[in-house]
């Protein structure tokens, strides 16, 4: 990051922006790709570029878009969410088209699909490749746009098998982070067809996204790209490990097989400890975790979370929930 060479990215002319953003596109099989802050403002932006004002947009209900950006949806770009049910993150094609909303008089018309891979609600959930395929040829017979929240594109890549580009293949734009597992402290991008890039650089200055000398950022993101990746795998066992300890500590339920992964979630089920007490306890030595909003505790593996953390954090969690 001390070496990057840097310009004005506001400008277009940083060169280490301009070669992240030349690999992040190539490596998602995209036209070209727009360098973004965080993962909440590529998705605001993807949506405000595809939409217009009081169009539909099919969510998944659960999906992170629609439940933890502050309602961007509304605020940004005013359109009307349609929350739509699924199976760990995957929706049903049929399902989603007999809610799709034809232009008229009285109805504005559906316009997008959001999706989520992996999907974090839903416990770091791969979607898998067919049902991109099933919706991306349902939509198409309605003219409809897709929108990937590709947060972490690449541990469904890792976890399944299946490049990260062949899901990008199917939907017409993909953010996805550098931050979160691949390790960079900071930073997202946003991939798609040439004209919808030139479109979301204006809506990233209208948001408050340009960044001038960017480089310092976009060479910690391309580590992030081209060293992270693979090492996934460890995150993934490493949860796996964590999740198997769980299971065997009273109080503690979990669904080991849900975890697919690098993230972790369970529920207390204790008669006088709450999840609250418990992150509370590990907190107070260290381990740190997440109340989510459906009141299950959330735990993450990372590039700095070796075995003997995830021994640790079992045995403290063991600890409380045996006093
Ligand atoms: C699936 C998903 N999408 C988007 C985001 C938003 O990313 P950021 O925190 O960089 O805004 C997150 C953050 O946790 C996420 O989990």
């Amino acid at each position: 990051m001390a070496e990057a060479q840097v310009g004005d990215d506001v400008l277009g002319d940083d060169p280490t922006v301009q070669e992240l953003e030349r690999q992040a596109a190539d490596r998602l099989g995209k036209e070209a790709a727009l360098f973004v802050p965080s993962g909440t403002m590529g998705n605001a932006i993807a949506v405000k570029v595809w939409t217009q004002e009081g169009d539909e947009v099919i969510v998944e209900e659960r999906s992170h878009i629609y439940n933890l950006e502050v309602g961007h949806l509304a605020v940004v770009s005013r359109v009307i969410p349609r929350p739509l049910p699924s199976h760990r993150g995957a929706m049903d094609p049929d399902f989603v088209e007999r809610h799709i909303r034809k232009r008229a008089l009285h109805i504005a018309g559906t316009r997008l699909i959001a999706l989520e891979n992996t999907h974090n609600l839903w416990g770091g959930a791969v979607v898998p490749l067919a049902n991109f395929q099933a919706l991306r040829e349902m939509a198409d017979r309605h003219g409809l746009r897709i929108h990937l929240d590709g947060a972490r594109i690449f541990n469904a890549q890792v976890a399944s098998g299946v490049p990260a580009r062949e899901f990008a293949r199917y939907v017409d734009s993909v953010m996805f982070c550098f931050s979160k597992g691949l390790a960079a402290p900071v930073g997202s991008v946003l991939v798609g067809p040439r004209e919808f890039i030139d479109e979301a650089r204006r809506v990233r200055k209208l948001l408050g996204g340009g960044m001038r000398q960017a480089g310092v950022l976009a060479a910690a993101a391309l580590v992030a790209l081209n060293e992270m990746v693979d090492r996934l795998a460890e995150d993934h066992a490493r949860a796996r490990r964590l999740a198997e300890g769980l299971a065997h500590i009273p109080g503690i339920r979990i669904d080991v097989a849900g975890v697919e992964t690098n993230m972790v979630y369970f529920e207390v089920d204790h008669p006088h400890k709450t999840a609250q007490d418990l992150v509370h306890y590990m907190a107070e030595r260290g381990v740190l975790a997440l109340v989510s909003p459906t009141g299950a505790i959330r735990m993450v593996t990372h590039h700095d979370i070796q075995d003997t953390d995830v021994d640790r954090a079992l045995e403290v969690i063991n600890t409380c929930m045996t006093a």
